[in-house]
């Protein structure tokens, strides 16, 4: 059937052509919200020696709970947008008073802490608890929105809902966490914003804009 094979096809390349990147390496859930919040508004290669210089200087919540702020702010020198780093240690501190230092796994939960959105909450549900939970950032619709035409704005919030019930009619099929990062890549290194490379894809066969030769006109964005 369709979507088994659709998956097949994607995790198959995820395992053999996927980066290997240093918060893959572990499915501690701090370490992977680390990542997700120095991803957030920064690229892969500039996130990676921060990201493992930070879980060497705090390499448990209780660690970054009781940091110094100033301390927490200087190794995100360089990062920017400072509050990230202010919300992350904010955020650890209520794991650590209200969950004994422990991630927890509700999403509810997850949702109540500080600085830990509907996007974060559904990767950590997905990389680190392997929770069939579609994690919806641009990069995802850019690739949905061409392999499965939608047209919808995507500057739109109700447009994430679509994506989200999208995909989460595929995920309940596969390894969730392989799943939403072979996605990632894909949109990192094949199914770019102008530069696509179509001829690279493991998802090209069910992709309807390459079908069309219309990659270029999706996403759909309006100035808002
Ligand atoms: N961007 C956001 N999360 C990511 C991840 N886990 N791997 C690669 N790029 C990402």
């Amino acid at each position: 059937q369709q979507i088994r094979q659709f998956n097949h096809d994607l995790l198959d390349w995820f395992h053999t052509r996927g980066r290997r990147l240093p918060w893959r390496e572990t499915t501690n859930p701090y370490y992977i919200w680390i990542s997700e919040v120095m991803l957030q508004q920064t690229q892969v290669n500039t996130v990676i020696p921060y990201y493992n210089q930070f879980i060497s200087r705090f390499p448990t919540p209780d660690a970054l709970a009781e940091a110094p702020e100033q301390e927490v702010l200087k190794c995100w020198e360089g990062l920017g947008y400072y509050s990230r780093a202010r919300n992350l240690q904010h955020g650890v501190r209520e794991v650590v008073e209200k969950y004994d230092g422990r991630l927890p796994k509700q999403k509810d939960e997850l949702l109540s802490i500080t600085g830990i959105g509907p996007y974060t909450a559904a990767a950590l549900l997905s990389i680190a608890y392997n929770e069939p939970e579609p994690a919806i950032d641009g990069n995802l619709m850019r690739v949905l929105s061409r392999v499965f035409l939608i047209d919808d704005d995507i500057a739109k919030q109700k447009t994430r809902k679509k994506f989200e019930k999208l995909a989460s009619d595929l995920i309940i099929e596969t390894e969730p966490a392989a799943f939403n990062q072979a996605l990632m890549d894909i949109g990192a290194t094949i199914c770019r914003p102008k530069n696509t490379d179509c001829s690279e894809c493991p998802i090209q066969r069910y992709c309807l804009a390459y079908d069309e030769g219309a990659q270029l006109e999706y996403p759909v964005k309006s100035g808002k």
